[in-house]
This record gives structure tokens, C-alpha cells and sequence, in this order.
């Protein structure tokens, strides 16, 4: 783990005079002394003021500022969401040391998901990296803008695998594999709370959305999900569960029913899984209003039983609504909510609060008025570098026909696309704080990078899409789509002419970012139509074509795989994006980034996803059989599978070696593999692990990654990478619902993608 911060920036704010009271002090941060300290605590409390603890709220229309003054001097609120900025955060800090009872600091969170000011690519382009060290800059930086703004938690991060692209959350996650979630998760947790969430420059993680909301039905935000134990315990839990061995200090409860039953009043879940079997000791929070929706959900009569039933299950703290506060004392008065059950809730408020520090500084992460920073969107108060170096990292090269990346910088280069020079979708969603203007465009990117030493030409050439309803949609809470009011045609003949003058047009076409977020499920995954168009006119000019792509979730692109000479997936890729793909477009980076989700040919084949299982009819296409299990509408398999991302060099691999041809029980077996770089350049890959259990108890899938390891190379050197096998690799979860690693043959699969790999056996005796 590679820290950023070093000791000279964890500088120990004084204490302040005005809340000394007897429960500040220098309180140890062990688990010991957390306990012994909430016991008393809770003693002191009213009924009232525990449930306060219980809630948290955000700021806006209905809580005022005004209205949040009067919470805090009532002890009716436990933390606060979507503030943050220090003074505003100090003011209200202030205000619970100067007007209620006990002086129970607040803790304030945020969607931190992919930076705080600086935005980093969005992070299913960090899972692009198949970087932790990428990823453990991220979290450092993102933890310290954060705990530099005053906030003590983020709602991140959010490991929910997925095999759906239409789902619009799917920009949010690392993609659709559990061990490559499980290990940027784990890497995010880590990173973001560093030694102790208490650091001045750490804040708490509270990993979401709990459990599977990966799995909606149909990608339909906040749908059903419907699992088997196996499929959920095997491929869904494990990044959860990842998260929290890591110490993550919270769990955001999803917002979806898992076998009929909504997480927010799952006890399944949330107790027996969580707490007995994880031993978990954080905090559980509901998603945002997920309390009311019980009553659609159809598990509560009316507002009060879903209060009970959201308690009773083990929800601890309830976001954006009043119905704690509003419902929990006649519970309590009527016996139907016990006040244990309460002490209980409360008892994990004050936990992670301790573990925050707060008892031992509620204003660690806010310092004195005076350090408070003139500007908050100062520029100095960015970490461009490392936004670029990761950037760089993120990107993907899908196709490259007779080199035609990277670019010369001379000549006439032609950059044309409703992406090119659009300031807020490079920041993706969920951006936080990040300001828009802040970030560089590709069109910027590109002149900064060429200089005075080429000519580049303009044109946006199609609006991100001509549906009105959509655009309606997109702009629906915010001006986010800027549409040219000229008409498609008049856009089309200006990028066709400015394509004709140059040597080589650069497309940036893809998805607005409204596109991909929280409620933007789509049926369909493709280019919009206007930006299809595009494509079309520019293609027909005959001049060589670099594709692009700005998305968030795997599109179907075969056409324009048809299309381009080069197709370069940048995603969103955060305030440093257009000189990322700017040194990735020029040869100044030589691109290594490799899928974390397969791309489907088409939306009808989801799910589409490389770990799946053999059947008992699977298709072969060397020896094609009408009876086999695939669509006779469409080539079978992915366009671009799992793991796969291209370089300007090349690698090649050895057999696979393997230490021995058994592995005992509690053994291991290592396999290796001898990588070179056979081209001309020094270049990055990922060489990557996967394992089948040849022959179980029940069909296992045809491979699944079990390691993987991001290697640099420079051209002609070899390296031998080794990945050591032990039995937890072979475990999983069989029909009795054991965890086992059944005996018998495994085969070893390496290879720089999924598809495509050396191979070898062992026996598991
Ligand atoms: C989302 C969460 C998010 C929360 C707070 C909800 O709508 O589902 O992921 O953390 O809002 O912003």
C-alpha cells in the first residue's frame, strides 16, 4: 500500500475550549475502551436523544438550516449528509457543543464514490486499471479533499457486481467480477480510512448498496432481485464482506427486495449474515427514503410498521426521512419496539462516531476558522498529477487496425463529437464536489498536447442525442446536455468538411452522463442515433478514424467496430480527462487497461458475462449444433470479453509451469507463466488467474478469476509471474450450503484476457 500522506500533513488540531465537557478527553481507539465508553454514554441518555442518534439527515428545502438549529438544540439528529464545505459543517458542529445536552458530535457524509474536488475516472474505469496502487492513490486523495472539507464518511464504496449494463448504476462499480470488486474494494477501504478513520486526513467508508443490487431484474433501478443462496453467496456477498474484513465503519442498506424480501427489512441479512456471521460492529444505514418505500414494497402496513419492521430488522440509522424521530417514541410507549432494540441502534452511532475521533476532537477534520481554506474550489486544492497518472491508467484500447494509434503530432488531426469538449460529462456522475469547469476536456487535451506542432480542427458534429425526451430527462434537474440549435444536417456538413481537411478525424461519441447514473436504466445500450449518424458521414469521407468512446456502462458497438481503424473506451475519466487521453491518443502513455465487464454484441444477449456456466448444450462454434445452447440471430459470446484491453506493444506468454500436479488438502500448487514484450515500446498488461473445477458436486463455472497481477515490461524483457493456488481458491458454496473445496481436477487458465489463454491442470487430492 503505497501511503501518500506522510506524517508532516497529520497535523494534530488543538482542542477547542468551548465543548471541553466530560465526555471529550483522549479516549484510546480500541474496541475496549469504544464499548466501555457507549455504555456509559448510553446511560446518560434519554430515550429522545438516543433516538436522535438514529437520525440522518440532509440539507435542503425541507431541513433549513434554520430547522437543523433546532434538531441539534433537541439532540434530534445523529449526522448529516450533502454539506461540504467546513463553515458550514463547523456551524453546525458549533452548534451541538453550544445548545444540546450531551454535546454528541455529528458526523458529516458524502458521496465521495470517485474523488471529492479532484474527480478521478469513474469507478468502473479504475477497475479499468486492475491497479491497487491506482486505486489506493485514489482513496488517499479522496479521503484527504474530504477530511480537508470536514467530512468524516463517505457513501463508498460501491462493490455491487453486476452483469447488467442497462442497469445505469453499473458506472458506479467495478464491474461484473467478484474477485476484481472484492480487491478494488478492499483497496478503496484501506486507502480511504488509512490507519484509523480518525486520521485528520481519513474518513470512515460506508460500502453499499447491501446486498446484490447489482442483480435488478432487467437493470431496472431499485427492482427485484431473485437468487439462488449459491449464486448470491458465491459471486455477490463477497465484496460486502471483502469491504468490511478490510474495516469498512459503515453499510449502506440497497434499496431492492432479495427473494421477496426488501433489504431494508431483512434481518436475514442484516443481522444473521452481518452481525452473527460477520461479526460486524459498524454502523447499517438505509438508502435514501428506503424506509417509507417498505409500505410499497408491500412489507408495512403504514409509515409506523415500517419504522418497526426497518428497526426490528436491524436498520440503525434512517437517511433523509423524519420517520424515526417522527414514529419510534410510541413504539417504544406501546412495546412494539423495545428500548434494547434502540440501546442497540444507537450503541453502533456512537461506535463508529468513536472510531471517527469525534470524542476525542469533534472538529479533527475541520481545525480553526482560520485554517478554513479563502477558496474552496481553489485550484491548488486539486490533485491533477495523480488524476492524470490515473486516467492514463483507466483507459482502454479495444481495437488498433495497422497502428493506427497513437498519432503523430504533426499534420492536421480533425476532432469532431458532441464529447469533445464537454466539460461536465468528463466527470462522470456521482462527481461530489468536483467542479465541471475545473476539468480538461479532450479538445483541451489535445491542444495542450500537440502544441503549436500540428493543426487541430473542431467540430461538434451531432448533438449527445436528438430525442427530446431524453434531453428533457438529462436536463431535468440540471442544465447537464448543452444542445446546438442547429439543425442535424447543418452539425453532420460541418464535421464532414472539417474531417475532408485533415490527415486523421479523432470521433469523442458516447453517452451524456445523465446517461449512466442512479435511475438511467436503458433498454437498449447503444450510440445514440444523432451521434450514429455521425459516424456514418465521417466514416464515408474515407479518412482513417479513431473512435473515442465516453460511456459508463459496456455499449454494443459492433457497427462501430466495423467503423474505426481504432476504438479507445476512455469512459469517464475525471478533471484530468482530456490530457489522459490526450497522452494515450500521442504515444506520450501506452495504454494497459483491461475490461472489467464483457461487451455484449447486443442488448438482447444479457446477461453477457464470461464466468457463467458450461451447461449441459454448450456451443462450440469450431463444430456448430442446432441443439446447443444460443442465439441463431447472432454470433455467439462477447464482442470484447472480460479482461481484454490492447497495447501499442505486444505480449507473449509461455506454457503455463506448475510447481507439482497435485496440491494437498491444506497445500498449494503455483503456477507461472513467463510474459515478453515482443514489440517496441515498454508497456503495461495485467496477466490474469483463472480456475474450473473440472468435475463437483454442482456444475461450476467455466472459469473464474482467482488473481491477477498488472506487470510492466519494456520492450524484449520477460518476466515471470507466479500466482500460488491454495485451497481457498477452490472453495465454494455447494447444495447444502457448505463452503467446500471438493477434491479433484482443476484446470489453470492465464492469460492477458479471458478468452484468450495458456493452460494447464492439477489434481486437488
Ligand atoms: C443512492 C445512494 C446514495 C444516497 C445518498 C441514494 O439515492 O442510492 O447510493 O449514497 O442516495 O446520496
Amino acid at each position: 500500500m503505497k501511503w501518500i500522506y506522510s506524517v508532516s500533513l497529520a497535523v494534530t488540531l488543538a482542542m477547542q475550549p468551548a465543548f471541553a465537557n466530560e465526555l471529550f478527553g483522549q479516549h484510546p481507539l480500541t474496541p475496549e475502551a469504544r464499548d466501555a465508553f457507549v455504555t456509559d454514554l448510553l446511560k446518560k441518555m434519554t430515550l429522545d436523544e438516543k433516538i436522535g442518534q438514529m437520525r440522518l439527515i440532509t440539507v435542503g428545502p425541507e431541513n433549513t438550516k434554520d430547522v437543523i438549529r433546532g434538531m441539534i438544540k433537541d439532540g434530534q439528529v445523529g449526522a448529516i449528509f450533502n454539506t461540504v464545505t467546513r463553515p458550514d459543517i463547523r456551524a453546525m458542529q458549533d452548534q451541538v457543543m453550544q445548545l444540546s445536552r450531551l454535546k454528541i458530535p455529528l458526523f458529516f457524509a458524502y458521496d465521495v464514490v470517485h474523488g471529492q474536488r479532484t474527480a478521478f475516472p469513474i469507478p468502473l474505469a479504475l477497475a479499468s486499471s486492475w491497479d491497487l496502487d491506482a486505486i489506493a492513490t485514489v482513496g488517499r486523495i479522496s479521503a484527504y479533499e474530504a477530511a480537508d472539507d470536514g467530512l468524516n464518511m463517505t457513501w463508498a464504496p460501491m462493490v455491487d457486481v453486476t452483469r447488467e449494463p442497462r442497469w445505469g448504476r453499473v458506472s458506479e462499480g467495478f464491474g461484473e467480477d467478484t474477485w476484481l470488486t472484492s480487491e478494488m474494494g478492499r483497496a478503496m477501504v484501506e486507502s480511504m480510512q488509512g490507519k484509523s478513520p480518525a486520521d485528520r486526513y481519513s474518513i470512515m467508508t460506508s460500502v453499499k448498496h447491501y446486498a446484490a443490487y447489482g442483480a435488478v431484474e432487467g437493470g431496472r433501478d431499485y427492482n427485484t432481485v431473485d437468487m439462488s443462496p449459491q449464486r448470491l453467496f458465491q459471486d455477490y456477498l463477497p465484496p460486502y464482506k471483502a469491504a468490511l474484513d478490510a474495516g469498512s465503519g459503515g453499510v449502506m442498506v440497497s434499496l431492492n427486495a432479495i427473494n421477496g424480501v426488501p433489504a431494508t427489512s431483512n434481518s436475514w441479512l442484516l443481522k444473521d449474515i452481518l452481525r452473527d456471521e460477520w461479526k460486524f460492529k459498524g454502523i447499517t444505514i438505509s438508502d435514501h427514503g428506503a424506509i417509507k418505500e417498505l409500505i410499497r414494497h408491500g412489507v408495512a402496513s403504514d409509515p409506523q410498521d415500517a419504522v418497526r419492521v426497518a428497526v426490528k430488522a436491524g436498520v440503525n440509522m434512517s437517511m433523509s426521512d423524519e420517520y424515526y424521530s417522527r414514529y419510534l417514541p410510541e413504539l417504544v410507549k406501546n412495546g412494539a419496539v423495545t428500548e434494547q432494540e434502540i440501546d442497540d441502534a444507537t450503541r453502533h452511532v456512537l461506535n463508529v462516531k468513536y472510531d471517527m475521533g469525534l470524542f476525542n476532537d469533534p472538529y479533527s477534520h475541520l481545525g480553526p476558522k482560520e485554517s478554513d481554506p479563502v477558496d474552496t474550489n481553489a485550484e491548488n486544492r486539486l490533485h491533477r498529477t495523480q488524476a492524470r497518472d490515473v486516467a492514463r491508467k483507466s483507459i482502454v484500447l479495444l481495437k488498433n487496425r495497422l497502428e493506427t494509434l497513437p498519432l503523430k503530432k504533426s499534420g492536421t488531426v480533425a476532432l469532431i463529437g458532441p464529447l469533445a469538449d464537454s466539460h461536465l460529462d468528463m466527470i462522470g456522475s456521482w462527481s461530489a464536489a468536483a467542479v465541471a469547469a475545473q476539468s480538461v476536456t479532450l479538445r483541451q487535451g489535445m491542444s495542450n498536447a500537440l502544441a503549436n506542432k500540428a493543426t487541430l480542427l473542431y467540430a461538434k458534429g451531432a448533438n449527445v442525442t436528438d430525442n427530446k425526451g431524453i434531453i428533457d430527462f438529462l436536463n431535468l434537474y440540471e442544465q447537464a446536455v448543452q444542445i446546438d440549435t442547429r439543425s442535424p444536417q447543418a452539425l453532420l456538413d460541418e464535421a464532414v468538411a472539417t474531417a475532408k481537411k485533415a490527415d486523421v478525424v479523432v470521433l469523442a461519441i458516447g453517452e451524456a452522463r445523465g446517461m449512466v447514473h442512479e435511475a438511467s436504466s436503458q433498454t437498449n445500450i447503444i450510440i445514440p442515433d444523432s451521434q450514429q449518424k455521425l459516424i456514418d458521414a465521417v466514416k464515408a469521407t474515407g479518412k482513417p478514424l479513431v473512435l473515442v468512446l465516453m460511456n459508463g456502462r459496456p455499449l454494443a458497438l459492433v457497427k462501430e467496430d466495423q467503423q474505426a481503424d481504432a476504438l479507445l473506451e476512455t469512459w469517464f475519466s475525471g478533471t484530468e480527462g482530456g490530457n489522459a487521453i490526450a497522452d494515450v491518443l500521442f504515444g506520450d502513455y501506452n495504454p494497459s487497461g483491461k475490461l472489467p465487464m464483457s461487451f455484449p454484441r447486443s442488448v438482447g444477449q444479457i446477461p453477457m458475462y464470461y464466468n457463467h456456466l458450461n451447461t449441459g448444450r454448450p456451443y462450440n462454434y469450431l463444430v456448430p449444433n442446432k441443439y446447443t445452447s444460443h442465439y441463431y440471430d447472432e454470433a455467439n459470446g462477447p464482442l470484447f470479453p472480460f479482461g481484454y484491453g490492447l497495447s501499442y506493444t505486444r505480449f507473449s506468454l509461455s506454457d503455463v509451469k506448475m510447481s507439482g500436479s497435485t496440491m494437498s488438502r491444506e497445500g498449494s500448487v503455483t503456477a507461472s507463466v513467463t510474459v515478453t514484450n515482443t514489440g517496441k515500446r515498454d508497456g503495461a498488461t495485467v496477466v490474469q488467474l483463472y480456475l474450473n473445477d473440472q468435475v463437483a458436486s454442482i456444475s461450476r463455472p467455466v472459469k473464474e478469476l482467482k488473481g491477477f497481477k498488472r506487470i510492466m515490461l519494456k520492450a524484449g524483457e520477460s518476466q515471470t509471474v507466479s500466482f500460488k493456488i491454495d485451497k481457498s481458491a477452490l472453495m465454494f458454496w455447494n447444495a447444502q450450503m457448505q463452503q467446500v473445496a471438493e477434491p479433484g481436477k482443476f484446470s489453470v487458465m492465464i492469460g492477458l484476457d479471458s478468452a484468450k489463454t495458456v493452460n494447464s491442470e492439477f489434481t486437488y487430492l
